[in-house]
């Protein structure tokens, strides 16, 4: 049976596992899918063992996506420029290639729900890992513009610098503020859900937009979510339908089937 992991540090909270089981039965591939939790500088010898035992591919997630950037042999276009890794594949000739599919898993989910991304103005807040994993599949639905706005604008800068277009730009919040735009889509990337904060956004420019979607999620709806709908926003999702997108693009990359991702969406939203 071929055999898939995730590595991680702390990992046994990942659903990984769960949505690759779901994915398997789904579509009849006969596979195997555990966890792996390496020492802090262990990621290099326990991948190594891993593929020498005869493993297929990996999910890598925090804190080894940029080590798993670095083992790669080879990398996608969109792993390249977000400078970290999420899938690892054992290609036929030995080499090992990486991948980065939470942007993928975010376009899905965001076509998933009819959210239109050609020609619109979209807004990310944040510029840490999160977004940088995003923006090159975000600029690819050729928006009309992407803007990237953070608390510490030299590194929404520095990420905007990463693809030069004319539709990338980057502001920190006081700009954004006081700019006055309006947004079709606004996306929180932003770690400030895990800690219940809100980023320091005017309401009005939240209030604006039509859509807002937080790649977090929990058993609730986050702070930044219910923050949207308190200002009558009724168009606003969590991040679970990207985790479970990022899942479905590495199936994919790993076993050349496409799961449907609705019904696995909605066993998790049950379990969480
Ligand atoms: P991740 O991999 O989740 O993106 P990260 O690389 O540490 O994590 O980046 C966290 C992002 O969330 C950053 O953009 C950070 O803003 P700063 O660059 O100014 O630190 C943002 N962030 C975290 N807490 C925040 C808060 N309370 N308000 C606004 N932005 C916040």
């Amino acid at each position: 049976m071929d055999h898939y992991a995730v590595f991680g540090k702390p990992i046994s909270q990942s659903k990984s596992p769960l949505i690759h089981s779901l994915f398997a039965t789904q579509t009849k591939q006969s596979l195997e899918y555990t966890r792996v939790e390496p020492a802090i500088n262990g990621f290099d010898s326990a991948i190594i063992q891993f593929f020498a035992d005869g493993g297929k591919g990996a999910n890598i997630t925090a804190p080894f996506k940029l080590a798993a950037f670095e083992f790669a042999s080879n990398r996608s276009d969109r792993a390249t420029i977000s400078g970290a890794v999420n899938t690892l594949k054992k290609c036929a000739d030995g080499s090992i290639f990486g991948d980065n599919t939470d942007g993928p898993g975010l376009v899905q989910d965001l076509l998933r729900l009819s959210i239109p991304l050609k020609n619109k103005r979209i807004l990310i807040l944040g510029a840490g890992g999160a977004a940088r994993g995003v923006l090159q599949p975000l600029m690819a639905q050729q928006p009309a513009l992407l803007m990237v706005a953070n608390r510490t604008p030299s590194k929404a800068t520095l990420l905007a610098s990463l693809i030069p277009s004319d539709n990338l730009t980057a502001c920190g919040f006081n700009e954004l503020n006081s700019a006055g735009s309006s947004f079709d889509l606004i996306i929180n990337s932003t770690s400030a859900s895990l800690t219940a904060e809100l980023p320091a956004v005017e309401p009005s420019v939240i209030a604006a937009a039509k859509y807002v979607y937080d790649m977090s999620y929990g058993d609730k709806p986050t702070v930044f979510m219910q923050h949207a709908a308190n200002l009558g926003l009724t168009n606003v999702y969590d991040g679970l339908g990207m985790l479970v997108g990022q899942a479905a693009e590495s199936f994919f990359i790993w076993r050349g089937v496409r799961p449907m991702v609705e019904p696995v969406i909605q066993a998790l939203r049950e379990k969480l």
